[in-house]
């Protein structure tokens, strides 16, 4: 079964054809990330206008792949090589998931497809069952071999996100972020490192150029709710903890590089704790035989290798999994995987777009 997937939540614009959603045949990203540079921080209007100039030709892109000689018609590909069409209709942006939701469902009208809408945070966990090609041979595609229970953790810039995923159908959420996300405490303290709206990226980048043997610093934040009986998270409280690290430096004179690498390492290794302590705590509990890591944090070096050296040390016998980064990012790929596996198509005239989109659920 192949389907045209679209994603528009926020400032990347995506379409994907994916194949028994597991098999990518194209995945086309357009990002305006850089336009927000100068505005210090997402801007809706500018997002969405960014959606709207791109949407067209990144869907065009996608469905190149599917054309041959004899049949150069967008149209008439879609309605000779896909089978239905899935499109993110929360939680996001109201003027960026439009965008998507509109172009999906004129598309759905004028081609007859049936057409699955798809909540965006729990489509990111699909990353993980997705194979990358760029080929149109048959090949057989076997799922990845993921055991079940799985735990399953989404740590996006609006989501941090636990779930136990009984079969690759059945979720169940067991804790979240009761204030900030994971994405959004990385943003927030990048901002007030310097780093202007580069966000998780910059303080990796950063991070990794400390040299943590000629560091005098030794700054220690606290880990919020590492140790708490729930499942929940709460990151709000880094960036009030860093903004005092940066004026108490600032007032010696002495925020510069190197204190700014120290800082970026230590919130980097805050949030990678908890992170990873919290999952594995989830993992014992529900007996889990794998872990699932997914969302655009997911991308994160120092987080991905936590997991899997936590997991060895722990003894436990649970796998790891977790997408290639460019695959963590928002991209519709995930959201194809997602509609094969768990959607079902609705009818084009109720599909809407829900930025409020929930994700709890029981
Ligand atoms: O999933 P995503 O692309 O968009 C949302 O659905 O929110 O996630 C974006 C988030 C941002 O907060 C960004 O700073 C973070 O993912 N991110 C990273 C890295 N790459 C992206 N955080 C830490 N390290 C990274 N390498
Ligand atoms: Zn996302």
């Amino acid at each position: 079964m192949r389907i045209l997937a679209i994603e528009s939540s926020c400032d990347e614009t995506s379409c994907a054809v994916i194949e028994d959603g597991t098999k990518i045949i194209s995945n086309v990203v357009a990002s305006s990330t850089s336009m927000h540079e100068k505005y210090g921080g997402i801007v809706p209007e500018v997002a969405a206008r960014a959606q709207l100039e791109s949407i067209l030709p990144v869907i065009s892109e996608a469905l190149k792949h599917l054309m041959s000689s004899s049949i150069n018609n967008y149209q008439l590909s879609i309605i000779n090589s896909i089978d239905a069409l899935a499109v993110t209709v929360g939680p996001g942006l109201i003027g960026s998931l439009l965008v998507g939701v509109e172009t999906a469902k004129t598309i759905a009208y004028v081609t007859g497809k049936p057409i699955i809408p798809v909540n965006h945070v729990l489509a990111h966990m699909y990353g993980n069952f997705l194979q990358p090609t760029n080929s149109l041979l048959p090949t057989t595609y076997s799922l990845p071999a993921i055991n079940f229970p799985a735990i399953s953790l989404v740590v996006s810039g609006g989501h941090t996100e636990l779930f136990l995923m009984k079969s690759i159908k059945d979720l169940q959420w067991l804790g979240g972020t009761l204030d900030d996300a994971a994405g959004e405490a990385f943003d927030k303290t990048a901002r007030l490192l310097g780093f202007g709206s580069r966000g998780g990226l910059a303080i990796q980048e950063s991070a990794q150029k400390l040299s943590t043997i000629n560091s005098q610093l030794s700054i220690k934040l606290p880990r919020p709710l590492m140790y708490d009986k729930t499942l929940n998270f709460s990151f709000s409280g880094l960036k009030t903890a860093i903004l005092r690290e940066v004026n108490k430096l600032k007032e010696k004179n002495l925020f510069n590089n190197e204190t700014i690498q120290e800082l970026a390492y230590e919130v980097q290794e805050t949030i990678t704790d908890v992170l990873v302590f919290k999952t594995l705590n989830a993992a014992k509990i529900y007996n889990a035989k794998s872990i699932l890591l997914s969302g655009g944090v997911a991308a994160n070096l120092r987080l991905r290798d936590k997991f899997k050296l936590s997991i060895l040390n722990s003894k436990l016998s649970i796998s790891f999994s977790v997408p290639p980064p460019s695959l963590c990012t928002d991209n519709a790929a995930y959201i194809g995987s997602y509609a094969y596996f768990r959607g079902t198509p609705e009818d084009w005239h109720t599909i809407t777009a829900l930025p409020d989109l929930m994700v709890e659920i029981k």
